[in-house]
């Protein structure tokens, strides 16, 4: 395969963006590429390291990700494929440093993306269970469905964890490891915004606004998360820890971006964030407990204490008015809603769970430890009463 060079022949220049140095942000700097995992990353990291009008010839890119498909045990936990599909990815969100931005919509490299996103899907659709749609499609059955499969089961065992037993250490690597979300949360799904209309669209901008801070940037999650992770003495810069992060929260990140890249999957889409937002509320008081339990103060906990609240109310919207909503309006979209329910309870389980199972057995739950670990962390730091709640509390 040749790959064709587009007109445009703007490159990526991670030193010319406004607000490159912005420190402290996590969200303006283009990640870095990080490290291959295998043959379909090496030749892909070849392809993204040449300009698109002076192209390489990667006649093998294709083969290769057939191959790797084909030989794949399980292309859910396969950390070459999902670190290839996630780079693939990121050049739809903030892009990677020294790749040129053109390769983003260069037909080659896309019909390369939907050759694993095909095998993908399959595995999800073939894996996950589906549970029985409601016998009434109103939204409040809709909802009441989504309530029902997403009350609360195994998958939660993690947040107990780290109410309770989570080290110093643990904890950190918790926090790494939900970074390649939550330092872009919420954007995923707003891939969905132009897709959907009346009363769903009305629901998820509703909830999208909260998620961006509803006016005020120092408030966006995002935000919150990454000042969440610089007082725990970690890197808020997207995607620093990226060599570290294993293959199953790369699928759980994938799974969002796909459903949200695909207007065909805004059923799944929807379905996915009801269930992230119906499993979020009570898993964050735990370990919002467990990180003050460990010595950390409001700086690293305030992300989480945001999430009870917010995620109780966010819960409601997004089950009755953005997914029960968006089946009154077409109703042959409930299979896929309920489909993307079920993946999310799937994926992010299976992250939870190679990280509780690697914990418990004394290992990292990262792939390796990072470096920084011991050298930028000295450990939890005395709480001290943030301004909010000096104010809450009559101080
Ligand atoms: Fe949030
Ligand atoms: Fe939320």
């Amino acid at each position: 395969m040749t790959i064709a060079p587009p007109m445009d022949s703007r490159t990526a220049d991670d030193a010319s963006r406004p607000g490159a140095d912005n420190r402290g942000s996590g969200l303006t700097r283009p990640m870095s590429l990080s490290s291959p995992r295998g043959p379909v990353t090496a030749a892909l990291a070849v392809v993204l390291r040449s300009p698109v009008d002076q192209p390489p010839i990667v006649s093998d890119l294709p083969a290769q990700i057939d191959r790797a498909i084909g030989a794949s045990v399980d292309v859910l936990s396969d950390g070459d494929l999902q670190l290839a599909l996630f780079w693939l990815y990121e050049l739809h969100y903030g892009g990677i440093a020294d790749v040129d931005e053109r390769w983003e919509w260069q037909p080659g490299l896309l019909a390369c993306r939907a050759s694993i996103e095909h095998a993908m899907e399959a595995a999800l659709r073939d894996s996950v269970h589906v549970p029985a749609p409601p016998a009434q499609t109103d939204a409040e059955n809709v909802a009441q469905a989504l309530f029902a499969l997403t009350a609360e089961g195994d998958e939660q065992r993690l947040s107990h964890y780290i109410r309770s037993e989570a080290t110093p250490e643990q904890a950190r690597e918790f926090l790494i490891a939900r970074s390649l979300y939550t330092l872009k949360e919420a954007d995923p799904h707003s891939w969905a915004i132009p897709r959907l209309r009346g009363r769903a669209k009305s629901a998820l901008v509703e909830v999208q606004s909260d998620e961006y801070g509803a006016g005020r940037a120092e408030r966006m999650h995002q935000q919150l998360y990454a000042r969440a992770m610089e007082a725990a003495g970690l890197d808020s810069n997207y995607g620093s820890y990226l060599d570290v992060i294993d293959a199953h929260t790369l699928c759980a990140l994938n799974t969002m971006s796909m459903f949200g890249l695909h207007r065909r999957l805004r059923g799944a889409l929807v379905g996915h964030l009801a269930a992230y937002e119906m499993t979020s509320s009570l898993p964050c008081q735990r370990i919002a407990a467990g990180l003050r339990r460990l010595g950390y103060g409001d700086d690293v906990v305030d992300y989480y204490d945001e999430h009870v609240e917010a995620d109780a109310v966010h819960e409601q919207i997004a089950g009755r008015d953005l997914a029960g909503g968006l089946v009154e309006q077409e109703p042959e979209l409930l299979a896929d809603v309920l489909f993307g329910a079920a993946a999310c309870l799937a994926v992010e389980g299976r992250a939870a769970d190679h990280m509780l199972a690697a914990w418990t057995e004394g290992r990292s739950g990262l792939r390796t430890p990072p470096r920084t670990h011991r050298a930028l962390v000295a450990g939890p730091k005395k709480r001290i009463p943030s301004k909010r709640r000096r104010v809450r509390d009559g101080g």
